[in-house]
C-alpha cells in the first residue's frame, strides 16, 4: 500500500514536470507548452494558399491538393459544398475541373452513376495548403507528373 502510494506521487510529479518541456530541437505540439490541467489556447490559423491553375502532383496517382482557401466549406451527412463546384452536374457551370473518374468506382471496381461513398469525404485525401516552414526536415521527391 505504501510503495503503491509513493509510486502514484513519483508518477504525480513527472506528469508535472513532462508537461512543460518542449523538444530540444524547438518544437512542440500544437498544445504548446502549456500544463495538462489548462484548458488549451485555440491554435494560430494560417491563411491557405490560393494558385491558379492548380499545385503540381507529386507523383502520377496523387491526389491533387486543393489550389483554393476552403476554411467556409463543409462536409458533413447533410451537406457536401466542394459538391457545389466539383460534381458532375454542377463543375461546367462553375468552371471547376470535375471529380476524378476513379470517384465513381465501386470498392469492388464496377463504374456508378453517382459519386461513391468511399469519396465522400474529400480532405481525407485532399488537402489545401499554407505557406508555412515544415515542423521536421523532409527530403521526400515526387516523380515528375505531367498534367493532362
Ligand atoms: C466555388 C467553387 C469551388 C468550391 C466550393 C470548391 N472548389 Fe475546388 N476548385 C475550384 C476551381 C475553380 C478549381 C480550379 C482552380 C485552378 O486550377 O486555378 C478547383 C481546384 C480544386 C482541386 C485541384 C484539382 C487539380 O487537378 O489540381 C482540388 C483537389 C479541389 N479543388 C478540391 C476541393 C475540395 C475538397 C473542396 C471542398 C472542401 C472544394 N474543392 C471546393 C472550385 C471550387
Ligand atoms: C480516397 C481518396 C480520395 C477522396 C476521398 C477524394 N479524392 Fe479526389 N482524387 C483522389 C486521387 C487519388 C485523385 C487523382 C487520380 C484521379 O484523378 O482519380 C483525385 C482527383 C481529384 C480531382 C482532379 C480530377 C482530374 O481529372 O484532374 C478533383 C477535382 C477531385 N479529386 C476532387 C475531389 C472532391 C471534391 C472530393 C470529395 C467529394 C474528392 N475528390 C474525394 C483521391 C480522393
Amino acid at each position: 500500500m505504501k510503495n503503491a502510494l509513493i509510486v502514484t506521487i513519483t508518477g504525480l510529479f513527472l506528469t508535472a514536470a513532462m508537461s512543460s518541456i518542449a523538444f530540444a530541437d524547438g518544437t512542440t505540439s500544437l498544445r504548446g507548452a502549456r500544463d495538462l490541467d489548462k484548458l488549451s489556447r485555440m491554435f494560430e490559423t494560417k491563411k491557405q494558399l490560393k494558385k491558379k491553375g492548380g499545385i503540381e502532383r507529386a507523383f502520377k496517382a496523387a491526389p491533387p491538393q486543393i489550389p483554393h482557401d476552403i476554411s467556409k466549406d463543409r462536409v458533413t451527412l447533410q451537406e457536401n459544398t466542394c459538391l457545389k463546384c466539383h460534381s458532375a452536374a454542377n463543375y461546367k457551370r462553375e468552371k471547376a475541373p470535375k471529380v476524378g473518374d476513379s470517384h465513381f468506382k465501386s470498392r469492388d471496381g464496377k463504374t456508378l452513376k453517382k459519386l461513391s461513398s468511399r469519396r465522400y469525404f474529400c480532405r481525407q485525401c485532399h488537402v489545401p495548403q499554407v505557406d508555412a516552414e515544415p515542423l521536421v526536415e523532409n527530403v521526400f521527391k515526387g516523380l515528375p507528373y505531367e498534367k493532362k
